[in-house]
């Protein structure tokens, strides 16, 4: 399987650290510092997050020069979808026309758009599916306590995709995914969760100004976590690749805190160039940002044909994937 096209696509509306200092007791010093976060988008109220994910696909559809009648397979990885039911996958495939594909989206937080790359590849590599559409999408902005400033602080708004298909095995320049590893660890599901509004604690009048539906986080043991969990992961992925961490021209990795990139790309022996971050414009947007980070790395001309690049991402449940991929 090869990533055959990328997009990507953010809300226009910016949410400044100077405005976040009028709306709870934080300070762009401390936000920066800790996080490396200077702004993040936000969608408007009335753009959900299928809109932001159908923009998305329509410029990887675009890049890879596949229409809408070709793909038949989409997933999207989203913690905030349109609705319960039917799948964002499914308002993304209405928005599309693509009839012939079969939808559906994938629960993994912030690993949500690597889960959705490593299940198409299973349908391509099988011959079952022969153009997938995988996309990240999500709208963390309604999830957010916005008088938090433990978490508020942290996220953004945003949709990143991609248009897989075969690699063409007698090219040998075709790129292509050498190696990939998913994994959860399910003891971990209190540190970070939206605890209410599903059927385990539903929102009633009574319980309703608990904000039992926003993002309640244990901040130093999810950052805790990220780092043992995604440096595994990175090892695992490069090893079965048959690679050296030196031979990783760029790591691609999940967009939540420059402290955590930093950890994990100094563990790997790598200098600060090796790894790609735009989270300073986008603060965490999800599921969204790997796929974001690499359509931006790949139109910037950051990522080159023949590269080896590392794709990296962990999130709520806990659940978490890397993948080596030669573009
Ligand atoms: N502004 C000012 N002070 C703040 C803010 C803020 N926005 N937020 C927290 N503080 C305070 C805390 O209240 C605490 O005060 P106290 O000591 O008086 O209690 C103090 O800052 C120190 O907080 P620490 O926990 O030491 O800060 P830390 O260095 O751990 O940074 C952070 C906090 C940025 C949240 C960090 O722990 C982190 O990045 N964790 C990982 C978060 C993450 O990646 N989440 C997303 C996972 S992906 C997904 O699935 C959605």
């Amino acid at each position: 399987m090869k990533i055959a096209g990328t997009g990507s696509y953010v809300p226009e509306r910016v949410l400044t650290n100077a405005e976040l200092e009028q709306m709870v007791d934080t300070t762009d010093e401390w936000i920066v510092s800790r996080t490396g976060i200077r702004e993040r988008r936000i969608a408007g109220p009335d753009e959900k997050t299928s809109d932001l994910a159908t923009k998305a696909a329509l410029r990887a559809m675009e890049a890879a020069g596949v229409t809408a009648e070709e793909i038949d397979l989409i997933i999207v990885g989203t913690i905030s979808p349109d609705t319960f039911f039917p799948s964002t996958a499914c308002h993304v495939q209405r928005n599309l026309g693509a009839v012939r594909a079969v939808a559906f989206d994938v629960s993994a937080a912030c690993a949500g758009f690597l889960y959705a790359m490593q299940i198409a590849r299973h349908f391509i590599n099988s011959g079952n599916r022969k153009t997938a559409l995988i996309i990240g999408a999500d709208k963390l902005s309604g999830m957010v306590n916005w008088e938090d400033r433990n978490t508020c602080v942290l996220f953004g708004d945003g949709a990143g995709a991609a248009v897989l298909t075969a690699r063409d095995p007698e090219a040998a320049d075709d790129g292509g995914v050498l190696s990939s590893v998913m994994a959860s660890d399910g003891r971990l599901t209190d540190i970070l969760s939206v605890p209410g509004g599903g059927s385990a604690i539903p929102i009633t009048p009574e319980n309703a100004g608990q904000r039992l539906n926003t993002i309640h986080m244990q901040g130093k043991e999810v950052f805790k976590a990220a780092v043992k969990y995604t440096l595994e992961a990175c090892e695992q992925a490069i090893e079965r690749a048959g690679l050296r961490a030196e031979d990783i021209a760029m790591i691609v990795p999940h967009q939540a805190n420059v402290r955590i990139v930093d950890a994990i790309r100094e563990r790997l022996g790598l200098p600060p160039d090796r790894a790609f971050l735009n989270l300073h414009k986008y603060g965490n947007t999800s599921g969204a940002a790997v796929a974001i980070a690499l359509d931006e790395a790949v139109r910037t001309g950051v990522v080159k044909k023949g590269d080896h690049i590392l794709m990296v991402a962990f999130g709520a449940g806990f659940a978490w994937s890397a993948s080596v991929i030669r573009w």
